[in-house]
């Protein structure tokens, strides 16, 4: 009998940006992210990636080209993924800057951006990732944007830290979907 050929998995990684505390609430966004790429998006794998081990830039720590084994470790993970889902804050109007650095080796590869906070719900966070994004050469889908107003009604995570408004639950979905059809595309060389 003939092997069927496999259509291959797009793996993406999922950074999360915000205070390393259990409960963020965008931990708790990746969290929804997963479970809605587990059931929606057939065909992609999310890993996520605790940044909170990656220590803050040092170059004395590297030395002859070789970095400390927790950057290392990192950086082969973002090395051997497709696609890179970043869960950015906004803080002063701006993304965090945490462990950016290491991620300097992440040239050619899909990224979406999904975001929380208050008023502008992270977007403007976004728009600086974005720019960064032009030395890091990562290549961000455009659309559907995701930016979360956490604190406006309706109530948007329950207090286990489900996401459960149901349109953000859906412009998620589209947010996954996207960034496995560009994913897909960068990877046959159809961009
Ligand atoms: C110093 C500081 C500045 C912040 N600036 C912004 C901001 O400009 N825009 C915004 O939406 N949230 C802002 N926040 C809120 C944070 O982005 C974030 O939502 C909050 O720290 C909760 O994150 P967590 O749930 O991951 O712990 C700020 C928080 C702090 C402590």
């Amino acid at each position: 009998m003939e092997a069927v050929a496999s259509k291959p998995v797009i793996k993406a990684v999922a950074l999360c940006g915000s205070t390393l505390r259990k409960g963020s609430c965008f931990n708790h966004g990746l969290r929804s992210a997963f479970q809605i790429s587990k059931e929606s998006v057939n065909g992609m794998e999310i890993e996520y990636i605790d940044i909170s081990p990656v220590p803050v830039l040092n170059t004395d720590l590297e030395v002859d080209g070789t970095f400390p084994p927790v950057v290392e470790a990192f950086r082969q993970k973002i090395l051997q993924a497709d696609s890179v889902l970043f869960a950015s804050p906004e803080y002063n109007y701006s993304v965090t800057g945490r462990k950016l650095s290491s991620l300097n080796c992440s040239a050619d590869k899909a990224a979406a951006i999904v975001s929380a906070g208050g008023s502008f719900g992270g977007g403007l966070a976004q728009y600086h990732l974005r720019q960064i994004g032009i030395y890091l050469d990562l290549h961000f889908i455009n659309k559907p944007e995701f930016h979360l107003n956490a604190f406006a009604p309706p109530a948007k995570f329950d207090s286990d830290g489900n996401l459960i408004d149901p349109q953000s639950k859906h412009r998620l979905k589209e947010v996954l979907l996207s960034l496995f059809a560009f994913t897909s595309r960068l990877k046959a060389g159809n961009c």
